[in-house]
């Protein structure tokens, strides 16, 4: 039996962190058992971010490949490649284009929220602007049914959605709507509910220990707690949320002792900071066996980007054929 199909990516632009794993890695590894699984590394996308640190990609996409096989990539199942390695993509992007109007992206709430983030200095370029409408094309290329993705690319897929639609209805039914399957966000150290790199609040999956009791010092917990005899409330303590994510087994325990004034946050965040240590500390030593093969990053991805632009090619004939691009009477 055929396996549906999953696609997904991350841009390339720094370490992951244990967002990237709640939030997405943990569950999309698992589903390689069920699902044929595209994996994109969007290096043309960290562009839109990155254009003036574009020779920082390549140590990254490194790293990234390298953190996917630690938390579980299966490179005898499933595909990774690079955005880059894949023309059709920015081909698909360019028909796609049309199909979208600027008020339209301009709408995008995770789009308002990053141009408000890069301050006054910064303009949003042509290619930030646009880059749902190039992710658009990266989610149906492939034709998944299931793309598992952050809760903040929800508009994305959204937009997805509708260009696809429309594609369909304009020109014939290329592109079946893929569902995007959302990861739950992980509060980053200061609190705020997302963690990312730009933010400074994240805690990376190859932090040494040392630097995960640091940053684990450093979280915020319930503000009303001043004092160590206080009761605290957890459901207001990102100290709770994590052991919530990686030690759910003392979740209860955890809770109760903070209500009840038993245990303080010292005590507390030295617990957190073994839990996650002990989660990162095996996660690091595959990691570290995967490093030492040489050639190994560079065997997956130039497999999986001709495995890629395989199915890229299909799909893109397809939309030629439909939209009348195929000019036989020109070129055949
Ligand atoms: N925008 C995603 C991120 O910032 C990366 C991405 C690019 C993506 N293309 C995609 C995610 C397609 C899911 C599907 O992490």
């Amino acid at each position: 039996m055929k396996r549906a199909i999953l696609m997904t990516g991350d841009r390339p632009t720094g370490q992951m962190h244990l967002g990237h794993y709640v939030g997405s890695l943990k569950n999309r590894f698992a589903m390689q058992k069920d699902y044929r699984c595209f994996f994109m590394i969007a290096d043309y996308q960290a562009l839109t971010t990155h254009s003036d640190r574009s020779s920082d990609l390549e140590g990254y996409i490194r790293e990234m490949v390298l953190d996917y096989l630690a938390a579980g990539f299966d490179p005898e199942r499933s595909v990774c490649f690079l955005q880059s390695q894949v023309p059709q993509l920015a081909e698909l992007t360019a028909i796609f284009g049309n199909l979208v109007t600027l008020p339209r992206l301009m709408r995008n709430p995770t789009i308002k929220q990053e141009i408000e983030e890069m301050g006054v200095n910064k303009r949003p370029t042509f290619g930030f602007v646009g880059y749902p409408v190039s992710q658009a094309a990266d989610i149906v290329l492939f034709r998944p049914e299931c793309v598992p993705m952050g809760e903040d690319q929800r508009p994305h897929m959204e937009l997805a959605q509708e260009v696809a639609a429309r594609f369909n209805g304009i020109y014939g039914e290329v592109f079946p709507i893929p569902e995007g399957v959302y990861g739950e966000r992980m509060v980053g150290t200061d609190g705020r509910r997302k963690m990312s790199k730009s933010y400074g609040n994240a805690i990376s999956l190859t932090d040494a220990p040392e630097v995960v009791e640091a940053k684990v010092g450093g979280m915020v917990t319930d503000p009303g707690r001043v004092r160590r005899s206080v009761p605290g409330r957890p459901e207001l303590c990102s100290v709770f949320a994590y052991y919530r994510a990686f030690a759910a087994e003392q979740e209860d325990a955890v809770a109760a002792d903070c209500r009840a004034a038993a245990v303080g946050c010292t005590d507390c965040k030295a617990g957190l900071a073994g839990v996650l240590n002990t989660f990162l500390e095996p996660f690091q030593e595959r990691r570290a066996e995967f490093e030492k093969q040489p050639g190994l990053v560079r065997d997956i991805l130039n497999l999986g980007g001709s495995t890629a632009r395989i199915e890229g090619q299909r799909t893109l004939e397809q939309v030629k054929e439909v939209m009348g691009l195929r000019y036989e009477s020109l070129l055949g």
